[in-house]
């Protein structure tokens, strides 16, 4: 395995007790400080993927190795490696942050160390409420929490799962900022989510789960740039009958209602540039757009188009 791998995973399968099938022989590569996220509707498999990496679920059959070791065979070596903030927050603890923070950090049998859970809290911003109980913080702050939590023992690798489920739109705009903070001190971090904003926003790279199939994995520039058509919207002065046959060459469609006329063309900017050849045409034919704007679909009209697809 190439040095570079924070996880690797092969052929994992996961049938639960009841014969569902969860997930369908998964293999995915994960490079050390990458942002990967997980998309997928509900049920997909996300939570059971991540759970089975972080040696919560056993898998049905197939391997996963974190930094090398094996997460069932060496257990404890790959567990020290991971941290994870599960979905479901157990969040009515009579503790207070500090102590709960420092209490996970003992539980992997690190050595205490007041200075890294005071690190962690001042950058998860959670220092001044860190002699409060834990059932007196807000939603957004208990999510917190367990992220400071999940760091305390210093792991090379942060699962998040969902993450931002709950939290106001702020909030979860600083824990994005919070969550590129951490990357930056090296950190390999996978998340899920159902916000595709949030994988468009922090991802490196998207997967794609559905029915526990991996559908695609795929740089996330890339996968916008090859899913994601770009648009050319020339919107017109003047009502306009039909395209004008000079244009029928082009990819051209009109679109009319009550915001007017519009024609769009639709191409690819890697290989097509008819732009300016179409201005010249619309020009040429007496059509002057009163205005011009261009338009590239989001990851989420992507997603939802692969996952109908199947
Ligand atoms: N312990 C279990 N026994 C049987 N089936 C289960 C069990 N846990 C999960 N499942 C099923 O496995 C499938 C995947 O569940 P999972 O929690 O991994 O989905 P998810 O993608 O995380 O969904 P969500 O977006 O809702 O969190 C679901 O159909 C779920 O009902
Ligand atoms: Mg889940």
């Amino acid at each position: 395995m190439e040095n570079n791998t924070a996880i690797k995973i092969t052929a994992l399968k996961k049938i639960y007790d009841n014969g569902f099938k969860a997930l369908n022989s998964i293999d995915l590569e994960i490079s050390r400080g990458e942002i990967f996220a997980l998309l997928g509707p509900n049920g997909a498999g996300k939570t059971t993927l991540i759970n089975a990496v972080c040696g919560i679920v056993r898998p049905s059959s197939g391997t996963v190795a974190i930094a090398g070791y094996d997460n069932i065979m060496q257990y404890r070596e790959a567990r020290s490696l991971v941290g994870l903030v599960p979905q479901e927050l157990a969040t009515d603890s009579f503790e207070t942050v500090w102590n709960t923070v420092t209490f996970s950090r003992g539980l992997f049998g690190k050595a205490h160390n007041p200075r890294h859970i005071e690190d962690i809290l001042k950058r998860l911003s959670l220092w001044d409420k860190k002699d409060e109980q834990i059932r007196f913080l807000s939603g957004g702050m208990k999510r917190r929490v367990m992220v400071a939590k999940a760091l305390s023992h210093e792991p090379e690798i942060l699962f998040l799962d969902e993450p931002t489920a709950g939290v106001d739109v702020e909030l979860r705009k600083s824990m994005w900022a919070q969550v590129r903070d951490l990357r930056e001190t090296g950190i390999t971090i996978i998340l899920t989510t159902h916000y595709i904003e949030e994988a468009q926003e922090m991802a490196d790279r998207v997967g794609i789960i559905n029915k526990g199939h991996l559908i695609l994995t795929e740089d996330k520039n890339d996968l916008m740039q090859k899913m994601g058509k770009r648009q050319m919207i020339f919107v017109l002065r003047e009502p306009l009958a039909a395209i004008p046959t000079g244009l029928g060459s082009y990819p051209l469609t009109l679109e009319k209602d009550e915001n007017g006329d519009r024609l769009i063309l639709t191409y690819d900017p890697e290989t097509e540039n008819d732009i300016s050849d179409v201005l010249d045409n619309l020009k040429s034919q007496g059509i002057r757009p009163k205005d011009i704007y261009s338009y590239q679909s989001s990851l989420e009209e992507i997603f939802i188009k692969l996952v109908e697809a199947k």
